[in-house]
C-alpha cells in the first residue's frame, strides 16, 4: 500500500509555457515527485472556457506533456494525463457545482482579470465555473499538496472551501488540500529564486503570462537564442545604471530572480558580480545563463517522439482513472445516487 502523500497539480495547454510556468510551478513538481505520490494533468478541460482552434489545441496538449518530461518529470514516478480522458474531473465538478455558490465564483481574481476587456457579457459559463472543474481535479484524488504559483491561491482555497461544506454536508470525504507556493528565496530546492510569481519582462507590476499580448512580455520555453537575447535586451529596467536588488527597482530585482534562479547564486552573489558594470552586461549574461539553462531542455523536447508522449499520457490516464472512479463513486453514494 502506498502512504506517501499526494500532490497534484496542471497547466493548460493554451498560449506558450513560459519561465513562468517552469519557476513556479514545474520546477518544484520535479524535485516535489520524489517525495509525494504525484499526479500531472494537461487541463484540456479548462483551456476550452476561451475559444480554442481544434487542431492547435491538440498539438499544445501534446507540446504541454513533452514539456513535463523535457522539465524532468519522470512517468516512472509520476502519473501525467490529460484531463478530458477521465470523465470522472466533468462529473465531480457537477456535484461540486451544487454546492458551490455564485458570489464565491463572482469574487474570484481570475474570472475579472479575464473579464476586464470585454466585459462578463461575452464570458462563457464554463470560464466562471473553471474554479469549480479545478476543485475537482485536486479533490478526486485525495490530493494534500497543490504545487503551483501565487496566482492559482484563490483557486486552491475555494477547493478547500468546497471540500469542508461537503463533508459538512454529507460526512468526511474530502481530504482538506493545501496549496504549495515557493516562497522568494527558495525555489525549486535552489537557494535563491523568484517564488511563485515571476513578472513580465516588460511591466514589472503584473505577472509574466502566456496570454499578454506582447511576445517582450515573456521569455518561452521553446523560445531560440536570439529570440530570447533579443528579449532580455528590451527587458524594461528601473532609473539608475548599477545593479541593485532592491523593492524600489522591481524591474530589476524581477531580473535578478530570474538570474538567480537559472544559475544557482544569490542576488547578493548578483550584485558582487556586477559591481562597477551597468545593465548592458548584465542582460548580456543574463541571456547567456536562460539559454544555458533552455537549451539542453529544449533538446530533450525535441527528441521525444508524438507516439511516445501519448503512450505515457494513456498509461498515465489508466493509471489515475481507478483512483477518480472510487472516489466518484463514493461521493454519488453520499449524494443519493445509486451507484
Ligand atoms: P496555468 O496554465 O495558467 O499555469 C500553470 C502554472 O504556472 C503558474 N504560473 C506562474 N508562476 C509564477 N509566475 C508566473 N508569472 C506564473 N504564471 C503562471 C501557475 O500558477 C500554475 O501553477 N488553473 C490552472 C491549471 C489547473 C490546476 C488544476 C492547477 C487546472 N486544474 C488543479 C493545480 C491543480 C492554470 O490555469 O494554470
Amino acid at each position: 500500500m502506498n502512504l506517501r502523500k499526494r500532490i497534484f497539480s496542471g497547466v493548460q495547454p493554451s498560449g506558450n509555457l513560459h519561465i513562468g510556468n517552469y519557476l513556479g510551478a514545474i520546477a518544484n513538481w520535479v524535485k516535489l515527485q520524489d517525495e509525494f505520490e504525484s499526479i500531472f494533468c494537461v487541463v484540456d478541460m479548462h483551456a476550452i472556457t476561451v475559444p480554442q482552434d481544434p487542431e492547435t489545441l491538440r498539438k499544445k496538449t501534446i507540446e504541454i506533456a513533452k514539456i513535463y518530461l523535457a522539465a524532468g518529470i519522470d512517468p516512472k514516478k509520476s502519473s501525467i494525463f490529460i484531463q478530458s480522458q477521465v470523465s470522472e474531473h466533468a462529473e465531480l465538478m457537477w456535484i461540486l457545482n451544487t454546492i458551490a455558490k455564485m458570489p464565491e465564483l463572482e469574487k474570484m481574481t481570475q474570472f475579472k482579470d479575464k473579464t476586464q476587456k470585454g466585459g462578463s457579457e461575452g464570458a462563457a459559463v464554463g470560464l466562471f465555473d473553471y474554479p469549480v472543474l479545478m476543485a475537482a481535479d485536486i479533490l478526486l484524488y485525495g490530493t494534500e499538496v497543490v504545487p503551483v504559483g501565487e496566482d492559482q491561491k484563490q483557486h486552491v482555497e475555494l477547493a478547500r472551501d468546497l471540500a469542508k461544506r461537503f463533508n459538512q454536508k454529507f460526512g468526511e470525504t474530502f481530504i482538506i488540500p493545501k496549496a504549495f507556493i515557493k516562497e522568494e528565496g527558495m525555489l525549486a530546492g535552489r537557494s535563491f529564486g523568484v517564488g511563485g510569481r515571476v513578472m513580465g519582462l516588460d511591466n514589472p507590476e503584473k505577472k509574466m503570462s502566456k496570454s499578454a499580448e506582447s511576445v517582450y512580455n515573456r521569455i518561452e520555453l521553446l523560445d531560440d537564442e536570439e529570440t530570447i537575447r533579443r528579449k532580455i535586451k528590451k527587458a524594461v529596467t528601473d532609473s539608475g545604471s548599477e545593479i541593485i536588488y532592491s523593492d524600489d527597482k522591481p524591474a530589476l530585482k524581477n531580473l535578478i530572480n530570474i538570474y538567480a534562479a537559472f544559475s544557482e547564486k544569490s542576488p547578493k552573489e548578483i550584485e558582487k558580480l556586477y559591481v562597477g558594470r551597468g545593465y548592458g552586461d548584465f542582460k548580456t549574461e543574463l541571456a547567456e545563463v536562460i539559454i544555458g539553462f533552455l537549451k539542453p531542455f529544449q533538446e530533450k523536447f525535441n527528441a521525444l517522439s508524438e507516439e511516445e508522449v501519448l503512450k505515457i499520457l494513456a498509461d498515465g490516464a489508466a493509471k489515475v482513472r481507478p483512483i477518480a472512479k472510487a472516489k466518484l463513486d463514493e461521493v454519488k453514494g453520499k449524494v443519493g445516487f445509486i451507484v
